[in-house]
Order: structure tokens, then sequence, then C-alpha cells
């Protein structure tokens, strides 16, 4: 979601205008603005993109206002209508909020606000926010926004307006970006840093647990749970518009590669209980005797979704027991697949209008499946097609080829294993308490190594950038690693790669190894680990080019590849198909970099393809 806010002496809803138009790449499903005029709140809000909110304000955006907030949303919780845009407001309409982020306990939170008389109106987590806000007011909006945050559990950047207080916004920030704009006489707020372009380069960075007063006399920062102020310097941005989208990064790859760690944390957030090892689906509305009596699960997916999928026969089928088939949906469509309501069918889809995929939905509905989709556009066509939805939570990927969608559609998946064998009894809470302090560990372990691995994948690229073609080899989880590794190549760099399982490179490959033609091995050290280590002389002993991504400190691993990529062990070795997919997709940005490719848009590729 995009998030701005404005006080000081222009007419704020140019202002808001304007910002939201720079932050519409972060989410349009809907849109809206509300701004303080002759004491009251007024707000507009609007379904869909950016121009239908403009149409609404004809006539008004001359409104002698000079505050006020604006919200382009990507949906969380609830549908892209108008009763759930932003910004909410409270029963009285005295409390306007924006907000970014997803609040954890909203359910209790809602239930207990409206056991007190509240009156909700959204399906939103942000409206208990504004709720909240307004039953806590004492004529101190700092004061009452502080006390409703310690009530929160989870992410949050949000901007709140109260009447009582027309001269100021307050901000605050838990894990979602908030930034403040300086001016002369003024203030902004944004959730980026291009809503603040076209009217100042003086910005602060708002850090985690920090809240603002914003005035025309600028901004005052202090910690949201002491009160202690906090004294921060401005920053000046130089960053050109093109550059401040992509947050600086020089691709929006490059940025979706960087927020992979947000992206998987987001995804389990509110899902798991690591304490008691409970898993938390609710979303699914899926009958728990129905999953008792299943018999097999069907994952239909196309591209990089399919390889998601691939990953997770692997957890599904060890933790539960349950056969998992994965079917690239185009081929699904054409059989006769098995099929009935003991087979739950899972729809794996970044953007839920992939038409193949849609297609072998509603096959597997016809046949009478119960249908999961697991989706990330709150609203697209999986998501109100199968009977429930888990949504990835890694916000609008932009790059053509697939990086954080991958890492959080991994994250669902487990999330989905771990929950059906809870259901079915097949993993103790032991045993599940492992699994989720693992999973949770991800993100750490991303964000620790993410600028290492760019800066190994650059030599690397700068070695082996000229190349035809490239072989991807694993095992096991490795596997689809290594075909995912190898499609993230093709499609960026248009080298060829191929993606294999290590055992099948006799079968075949082996009579195209040599000198001129990398082998990039996914190696980790698991059980299928020395296997994979034969294959790798084989590959030696014909003389091939042999990269290695693998555990760091192993020294069989540095003795037998030409090149290494050290990868962290993770707490179990289920995880590390999170690990060595974001290595993968550094080395294809890298080499397509270095080749000058067009890394963003590929030619002839479609973010979605909707036509079959
Ligand atoms: C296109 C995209 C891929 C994506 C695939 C499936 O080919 O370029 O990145 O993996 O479609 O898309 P979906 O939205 O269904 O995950």
């Amino acid at each position: 979601c995009g998030i701005v806010g404005y006080v000081g002496g222009r007419r704020v809803l140019p202002v808001l205008m304007e910002g939201l138009r720079r932050l519409e790449y972060r989410g349009y499903d809907s849109a809206g603005v509300a701004w303080l005029e002759d004491g009251r709140i007024e707000l507009v809000r609007c379904p869909g993109k950016l121009t239908g909110l403009d149409g609404l304000l004809d006539g008004r955006r001359d409104a002698a206002s000079g505050i006020g907030l604006g919200h382009t949303r990507w949906a969380t919780h609830g549908a892209p209508t108008e009763a759930n845009a932003h910004p909410h407001t409270d029963c009285t309409g005295s409390v306007v909020v924006v907000h970014n982020g997803i609040i954890e306990n909203y359910y209790s939170l809602r239930q207990d606000l409206a056991a007190e008389g509240h009156r909700f109106r959204s399906e939103t987590d942000t409206e208990v926010l504004a709720h909240l806000v307004e039953k806590y007011l004492d004529g101190d909006l700092l004061a009452a926004v502080r006390r409703a945050l310690a009530d929160v559990e989870g992410a949050f950047a949000l901007g709140v307006l109260w009447t009582g207080a027309p001269d100021r916004i307050v901000a605050a920030r838990r894990q979602s970006p908030l930034v403040l704009g300086l001016g002369t006489d003024e203030a902004f707020l944004a959730s980026d840093i291009p809503a603040l372009l076209p009217f100042t380069r003086d910005v602060l960075f708002l850090d985690d647990g920090e809240t603002a007063v914003l005035t025309r006399e600028g901004a005052a920062v202090c910690r949201l749970d002491d009160g202690r102020p906090v004294e921060k310097a401005a920053t000046a941005i130089s960053w050109d518009a093109a550059m401040a989208e992509k947050g600086g990064f020089r691709h929006f790859m490059l940025k979706e590669i960087h927020e992979q760690p947000q992206a998987v944390l987001n995804t389990i957030r509110g899902r798991v209980v690591p304490e008691t090892g409970e898993v938390r689906l609710p979303e699914l509305g899926l009958d728990e005797a129905a999953v008792r009596a299943l018999r097999r699960l069907s994952i239909i997916a196309c591209g990089t979704s399919w390889h998601a999928g691939l990953v997770a026969k692997y957890w599904i089928e060890e933790w539960t027991g349950l056969p998992v088939e994965v079917e690239l949906a185009s081929e699904f469509r054409y059989r006769r697949p098995l099929l009935d309501g003991q087979v739950l069918a899972v729809a794996v889809s970044q953007s839920g209008e992939t038409a193949d995929t849609l297609a072998g939905l509603r096959m597997a509905k016809e046949r009478g499946a119960p249908v999961v989709g697991i989706c990330n556009v709150v609203g697209s066509t999986v998501t109100r097609e199968a009977h429930g939805t888990l949504y990835t939570h890694a916000g609008p990927e932009i790059g053509v080829a697939s990086t954080k969608a991958f890492t959080s559609q991994l994250a669902a998946l487990y999330l989905l294993g771990l929950y059906l064998a809870q259901v079915r009894g097949d993993l103790d809470a032991a045993a599940r308490r492992e699994k989720i302090r693992a999973l949770v560990a991800v993100p750490g372990i991303l964000e620790g190594r993410l600028g290492a691995w760019q800066a190994r994948c650059r030599e690397l690229a700068d070695r082996f950038y000229g190349c035809r073609d490239f072989l991807y080899l694993g095992r096991h989880l490795g596997f689809p690693l290594a075909l995912e590794g190898a499609l993230k190549l093709k499609e960026i760099s248009y080298i060829h790669a191929e993606g294999y399982a290590a055992g099948e490179m006799k079968h075949g490959p082996i009579a195209l190894i040599d000198r001129e033609m990398p082998v990039t091995v996914v190696a980790p050290r698991d059980h299928v680990y020395e296997k994979v280590l034969s294959n790798m002389e084989e590959v030696r002993s014909r003389r091939g080019i042999l990269i290695a991504l693998g555990e760091e400190g192993d020294e069989a691993l540095r003795q037998t590849a030409d090149h290494v990529v050290e990868v962290p062990r993770p707490p179990d070795p289920a995880l590390n198909p999170f690990l060595y997919a974001v290595p993968l997709q550094l080395l294809a940005y890298e080499i397509a970099v270095a080749r000058g490719c067009d890394v963003d848009q590929p030619r002839n590729l479609a973010k979605s393809v909707t036509v079959e």
C-alpha cells in the first residue's frame, strides 16, 4: 500500500493526489483521501485505480484545507471495495487513519471494541486502529496513538488525523516503511520517497518503534513505548523519480529480491504460534473432517509458481504421508485428472489470473475437489473461484521474473503442509514447533546474506556472462531449485539454461559438458549431498566448469568445485529452498545486467499470462 500525508500552506488535495500517483506502483486496488475542512473530516474513496478517485474529486480539488491523508491500497484483509478502501474513520467520524501493514490481532481487538459499542463498517484490519485511537483519546492525539499501538501486534506504518487537533498528523512505524518530508512551513508523510520528490528532498526516515507529530513547524519524533524524544538528522535525497520508485535499486527485480525477508515474514505473520506449534489458517475454510479424509493433493500451477509447488511436494509428502502431484496447469487441463472430494486441489498463482491455472482450478471444482488458492493479488480470479485462499503477502511484484512471490509462495505452502499435518495428527506439537521455529528464522538469515551473495554473484557474472549455455543440477529439494535457477537465467539473460535432476545427468546432459559450459550445482549438506558430490566429480572429470552453491565451510565442495557460493546452514534442511533460491536469483540478475539486458521487462515475456 502507499500512504501520503500533508500539513502546511498548500492546498492539500493536489499534494495528496500527486503523491498517490507516484505510489500507485505499490498497489492499485482502491484509493482514498481525507482532509480537514471547516473542522470536519471529508472523506472520498474509490475502488479501482487512482483515476476513479480523481474523477470523484472534480470540483473539490481546490478545497481550502492544508491538512490531509491519502492512501492507495494493495488489499490484505477484505476485498477491494469502497468500504474497505482507506482512509478509515472511527464511529464519530473525528479520527481518520491510513495504514500500511498487517494487524495480527485485529480479530480479537475488533471483538473487544464491538463489545464496547464500536460499530464497524469495513472488513479491514485497519479500521480497528481508528476505533482504538478514539477509545483512548483524552485531548492528546499522540498519547492516544501510543496507547492504541501498545495493544497492537503486527506491522504498521500509519498516519492519523483528529478534528480535535486540526494542526497535526501523528505518524508511527513498526516494520513497514515510513518517511517524513520537510519543507518550509510544511511537513509530509509517505510510505516511500517517490511521493515526496515533487515537493521536497529533505527527509527523515522513521525507524521501527518511532512515532512523530507533524505540524507546519516540522516533525517531532519520539519513541512509541516510553515517549522519549529522538533526535534525527534529515537526509538529502539525490535520486531521480525513476530511481526512487525502485527504492534506490537499479531494477525492480533487484528491489524485489531484497524485499524477500519482509515478504516471507509477512506471509508467516499471524499464522503461527511458535510456542505451541500451532498453525492457524482459518481463511482456507477447510472442514477438519474433510482434511482427515484426504487421500491426495494436486498442486496446479505454471512457471515459477509450479516450481514452488514442486518444492512443496517434498515437504508435504514427508510430513503428512499424502501423495502430492504437482501439475503443469497447461497439461493438467487436457488430461483426464482423477479428482474427487478426497483430493485437495491447490492452485498456486502470483497474479491469480493465469489462464491455464484458472482452467485447472475450474476442472478440479467441477470434479468435486475442494480447492485452495495460493495467491498474491487480493480479489483476483483465483481468489474469487477457489473455496479458500491463502494469501502470500509479498506486495506488488513488478519485475516480470518472479522472485519475492516465489519465496513467499514457499512460505505459504510450508504453512499449508504443517497445517494439514496438524489437523491429520501426522506431526505432533513438538515436531511442528521445531518446523515453525526454523521457518521463522528464515527472514533473518536472508537479510544477513543478501549483500554478500550479491557481491559474489557479481564476480561470477563478470566471468561467465558471455557463456551460451548453462546447466543447473540438484537433487531432492535442490532439483526444483535447479529448475528455478535455470528459468531465472533464461528469462532475463536469454542464455540457454537447463535445469536437471542431478541423477539424470548421465542420461543425456552429460554429453554437453565441455570447458565452455558452466554447471551450477545446488549442493547443501542434506541426505543426498554425497550423491550430488559424485555428480560433480563426473562433471569435473569431463573438464566441465563447476559453480557450486553449498554450505559455508564445506571443504569437500571447495576441492571439487571451481567456484563456490556459500550459504549458511539452516536450522532444518527443509528450509534450504528459501536460502538457495536467493543466490540463484542474484546470479541470473547479475549475468543479465552484465549482458545489458532489460531485466524488468525481458523480451517476449509477460508478467501475467491471461491467454492460453
Ligand atoms: C508468467 C510469469 C512468471 C510466472 C508465471 C505464472 O510466465 O512471467 O513469472 O511464474 O507466469 O504466473 P502466476 O501469476 O500464475 O504465478
